[in-house]
């Protein structure tokens, strides 16, 4: 999109000198009168959780025995936060440890699992005490749709095959396994990721073998008794465009959901910096380097259109978020990290853009969900916290399931020190099943207000709007143990309709999301 109107201005802020060049007004047109949109798949709001660190023991697993309110084994506090995000489908067991895991580990009496080394993540010994069963529970217990991710690396093509039947065959020498093991009923499983960073950590292949592998693996879990499985193939990192391009070449009519990943990491040369002590600098490099993805996002599917024009396989960005630096006094392996309001902005600025993909990109999971990289909650023994990032995730969750309603304007633009740039409005419309149009709008930067001002197309006319704001005293805020919550959403008054146009201010650094009738 062309720019429009910009204000240079030079602003100082904090250790570093940033300079923006931002206008404070924009002007939005929301297209009402446009057909055919996209819905925003529930999927968008996936979540990922990883035999890493703290994520699922301690953070959602702590057994039966702990003296942590627990049901069944599973945190109760985690469990009702994850309960009201209402979240839609949970990536498990990795991640890089998929390709190591051994499904077979992980079922029967607890005493009789072997303890295995989790090589990729800071060489920690694990029970195997959480498995199959304790992750499918916990799937029936949130209402979520499960998604395994499959040992292609270091496992078998058998290994994969009996795992789906087990999973999800209702007679056979797996379903009896499975009913020894209590639990008679099969599941239903849906997604099934065959393999992850197949280019990496999950077997170091070429994008031309892992195709092959990938048909072959995909070819032998089978579809049980009623059970669709929605295969989905390793994809690329960030801008890899010819593994994609090598994948849909080869494979795509084989393939459900072709995968993506991409990490928000501020800094040149991956340096990831502090989660929470960073300067104005490194939080403009932190937003630009998290709006790029909407290049990403273009570039993968404008290849995959050259292959599927219907838009038959879906793009699923399996794992995003922001990276820094582990938390010191933390193994640096398990990637623990706080999260600011910073944070809440790349989720918010994040999200605004997936929603106008979603015709071809159909999920999301956020890495990961408790206590390991962007997450939703973090623990402490037994106490708890809501990120940022969480807040974000449930204000945001009024787009679910609705259609997108197209916006046009024409903003200015923010820069930073990393050569990238971005927007300086991030906004994105969607109007639900009853009617009621929601905007989610971020003002990414730290020392302006942005005044936008919104316009229907159409006849219709406002007659009110209201809704709900994410700031924090500083962009370094967060949300601490034993701490009043720093960064919570509070009512937002700033909102006023006029007929056809409704008028908003944003403080700086802020998120609004309004219901807009
Ligand atoms: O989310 C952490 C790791 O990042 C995952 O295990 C891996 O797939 C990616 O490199």
């Amino acid at each position: 999109m062309k720019k429009m109107l910009s204000i240079v201005a030079a602003a100082f802020l904090g250790a570093a000198v940033t300079f923006s060049y931002a206008q404070t007004n924009v002007k939005v047109t929301i297209i009402d009168t446009a057909t055919g949109q996209p819905d925003i798949p529930d999927e968008i709001y996936g979540q990922f959780s990883e035999h890493l660190g703290r994520c699922i023991y301690e953070g959602i697993w702590v057994g039966e025995d702990s003296s942590i309110p627990n049901q069944n084994g599973y945190r109760k506090d985690v469990l009702k936060a994850l309960k009201d995000l209402k979240i839609p489908v949970l990536r498990w067991p990795g991640g890089c440890f998929a390709d190591e895991y051994h499904w077979m580990d992980g079922i029967g009496p607890k005493e009789d699992r072997p303890l295995m080394v989790n090589n990729n993540w800071g060489g920690t010994v694990e029970d195997n005490s959480f498995g199959t069963h304790e992750f499918l529970n916990l799937c029936e217990l949130l209402g979520t749709q499960p998604y395994i991710s499959g040992n292609v690396g270091s496992g078998t093509v058998e290994e994969l095959a009996k795992w789906v039947e087990y999973m999800t065959a209702e007679e056979g020498t797996m379903a009896q396994l499975r009913a020894a093991n209590g639990r008679k009923e099969p599941w239903k499983i849906k997604y099934l990721g065959v393999g992850n960073e197949s280019w990496g950590c999950g077997g170091d292949m070429t994008a031309q073998y892992y195709s092959d592998v990938y048909k072959r693996y995909a070819l032998y879990a089978r579809n049980y008794d009623g059970n669709r499985l929605y295969k989905i193939a390793c994809g690329a990192s960030e801008d890899d465009y010819e593994w994609t391009r090598t994948l849909m070449k080869n494979a795509a009519d084989k393939i459900n959901g072709l995968s993506l990943h991409y990490y928000t990491v501020p800094g040149w040369n991956c340096d990831k910096g502090s989660a929470t002590q960073f300067t104005a600098e490194e939080y403009y490099n932190t937003l630009t380097r998290a709006a790029a993805v909407e290049e990403i996002l273009t570039n993968h599917i404008a290849i995959m259109d050259t292959y599927d024009p219907d838009r038959r396989v879906a793009l699923i960005l399996d794992e995003w978020g922001t990276w820094f630096e582990v938390e010191p006094g933390f193994n640096p392996g398990h990637l623990y990290q706080q999260n600011t309001m910073r944070d809440a902005m790349v989720a918010a600025v994040s999200l605004n853009i997936f929603h106008k993909h979603t015709g071809r990109l159909r999920m999301c999971n956020i890495a990961q969900v408790v206590n390991v990289l962007q997450s939703m909650i973090l623990t402490k023994d037994s106490q708890m916290v809501l990120t940022p990032t969480y807040h974000i995730f449930k204000m945001y969750g009024v787009h679910r399931g609705a259609t997108s309603v197209p916006l046009a304007y024409r903003p200015g633009s923010i820069s930073s020190t990393n050569g990238k740039a971005m927007d300086n409005i991030s906004v994105s419309a969607s109007r639900d099943k009853s009617g009621v149009l929601h905007i989610s709008i971020a003002n990414p930067s730290l020392d302006k207000e942005l005044n936008v001002e919104f316009e229907l197309d159409s006849e219709g006319k406002f007659s009110s709007a209201k809704g709900e704001i994410l700031q924090a005293a500083s962009i370094d805020a967060y949300n601490d143990f034993g701490q009043k919550p720093a960064v919570v959403p509070a009512a937002f008054k700033g909102a006023k309709v006029n007929g056809k146009k409704l008028n908003v201010t944003l403080p700086a650094a802020s998120v609004v999301v309004l219901e807009v009738k």
